[in-house]
Formats: structure tokens, C-alpha cells, sequence
């Protein structure tokens, strides 16, 4: 049978020396950056160095295997191809890197035909290490994570996150403010993979968000399934929106999802 676990490995490894390089650029004058959809869509010159590294140790370690990143794409322009690939969001949380805020990761996830079966974000500010295999259990730093327990809506935190289009952002906002009475509170945090990460160590008991790269899920996303979550990856949940990313602890998944379409979340 197919063991994902050495890929666990190769992922750690490369995102821990590409948070090096992160961290060094960081430390180092100012931070040089270019916006790209939108003001809000950050890239800097950490982004693309950290994406270069990965690409070169990923050609090195694993010769051959297709990559998919953040800044530079790949696959041809496909999202997926059959086969082993690797996806590869080099910051994850670049507003936050780019003001200091030490929420930030590299994220690293090998999938198989286009799912997910080992996945490493690391923190380069704090370095700390999330990884998944698939079928073999989610870590932080070696320590096994779980869901929350929770089964009360209005006990629940719920993070999110905002698209990149403006119009679209004040109605996700719309959205938001209903969710506001429903849960007990709301977190905005910055960095997709470490919401779905927060989700597996039970620091949040949902998220979601529309739009996501894959880059953003394909490590998170795992990490947080494996801790027992149910996540909607986008295209899975039409009632959400098409591009609706959603993880939430089992107790609350059915109730948080309900709560969601009827702020009119699935139509923003
Ligand atoms: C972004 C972050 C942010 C989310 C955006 C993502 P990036 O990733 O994960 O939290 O709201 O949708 O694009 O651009 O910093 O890699």
C-alpha cells in the first residue's frame, strides 16, 4: 500500500529551510513588495525567493514531480494532473509577513491525482511545524492534534476570510455581520493554512472562506481532516458558493453550514 509518510519528510524539510530564507529576508531592510488582483493581493520578493528555493529542492529530492505554486503556477495551467504533484504557497499570510504580524507559513502539500496526501505548513516566526499524512493523523510538532469537541453553534469561533474584489468583500462582510449573532465570536487571522491548521488543533471550531488558491487548502486542508474535521474543499459545497473552502469540528458542522447560507454567505 502507498506511504505517504516519507513525503511528510521531504515537505518538512524544504518548508523549514525555505522559513529560513523567509525569516532572513524579513530581518533584513525593508520588505519589498507588488500588488497584484488587487491592493489586497500582496506578493514580495520573500514570496518569490522562498518559491525558487522549494522549486529547486523539490527538482533535487524528488526529480521529475510536477509543481504547482503560488507565484510562478505550473501544471500547464491546470490545477491537476494525474498523478504525484506538489503545491506549494511559499508565504501564506503575505499582508501579515509584510507588516510584521508573525502569523504567516510556507505551505507544502504533495497530492495524489489531485487529492492531498501529506502536507507540512511550517511558521518561519515561531518554528513551529503542522504536518498530515493522509490516514495517518495531523501533528504539531510531533503532538497529535483533535478537533474541538464542541457541539453548540453560539459557543463556536468561526474564522474567515475576505475575498480580493472589493464589491465582493462588502458583501462577504454583510455576510459576516449576521454570523456575528450566531457564534460567539469571529477571527480574521490572515493566513488560510493556519485557519484550517487552528481548525485540527481545535483553536477555532470552523472556518471558511471563498476563493482560495489551492496552494492555500492543500496542506491546511489535510492537516485539518485528518484532525477529524469535516472540510468542503471548493466545488463540494455549491450551497456555500463554488469556491467555498469549509472546515469545521464535527459537533457543529451541519449547524455552522446552515447558519452560513442563511446570512447569505452562499451568495456573496
Ligand atoms: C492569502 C491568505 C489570506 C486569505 C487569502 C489568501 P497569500 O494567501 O491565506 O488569509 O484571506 O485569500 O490568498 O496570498 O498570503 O498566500
Amino acid at each position: 500500500m502507498f506511504d505517504p509518510r516519507p513525503l511528510v519528510d521531504t515537505a518538512t524539510a524544504i518548508a523549514r529551510e525555505a522559513g529560513a530564507l523567509v525569516q532572513r529576508m524579513r530581518a533584513s531592510a525593508v520588505v519589498s513588495f507588488d500588488t497584484k488582483s488587487t491592493s489586497t493581493d500582496v506578493v514580495t520578493a520573500a514570496d518569490r525567493a522562498s518559491e525558487q528555493l522549494v522549486r529547486t529542492r523539490l527538482s533535487e529530492l524528488r526529480p521529475g514531480e510536477p509543481v504547482l505554486g503560488e507565484e510562478e503556477g505550473g501544471l500547464d495551467g491546470r490545477a491537476v494532473v494525474e498523478g504525484l504533484t506538489w503545491v506549494v504557497d511559499p508565504i501564506d499570510g503575505t499582508v501579515n509577513y509584510l507588516y510584521g504580524i508573525p502569523w504567516y507559513s510556507v505551505s507544502i502539500a504533495a497530492q495524489l491525482d489531485g487529492v492531498s496526501v501529506a502536507g507540512a505548513v511550517f511558521e518561519p516566526a515561531t518554528g513551529r511545524m503542522w504536518t498530515a499524512a493522509r490516514g495517518y493523523g495531523s501533528f504539531l510538532d510531533g503532538s497529535p492534534l483533535r478537533v474541538s469537541s464542541t457541539t453548540d453553534l453560539s459557543l463556536s469561533l468561526l474564522g474567515y476570510g475576505f475575498a480580493y474584489l472589493p464589491e465582493r468583500r462588502q458583501r462577504q462582510a454583510d455576510a459576516w455581520a449576521q454570523m456575528a449573532g450566531r457564534v460567539r465570536d469571529l477571527r480574521r487571522a490572515g493566513a488560510a493554512s493556519l485557519d484550517l491548521c487552528s481548525v485540527a488543533a481545535g483553536r477555532l471550531d470552523a472556518y471558511t472562506e471563498h476563493g482560495l488558491g489551492r496552494w492555500d487548502w492543500a496542506a491546511g486542508g489535510l492537516i485539518a481532516a485528518e484532525a477529524g474535521a469535516v472540510v468542503r474543499l471548493p466545488g463540494s459545497s455549491p450551497e456555500l458558493g463554488e469556491d467555498a473552502t469549509f472546515a469545521a469540528a464535527p459537533g457543529i458542522a451541519d449547524a455552522m453550514h446552515g447558519a452560513l447560507v442563511e446570512s447569505g454567505y452562499g451568495k456573496v
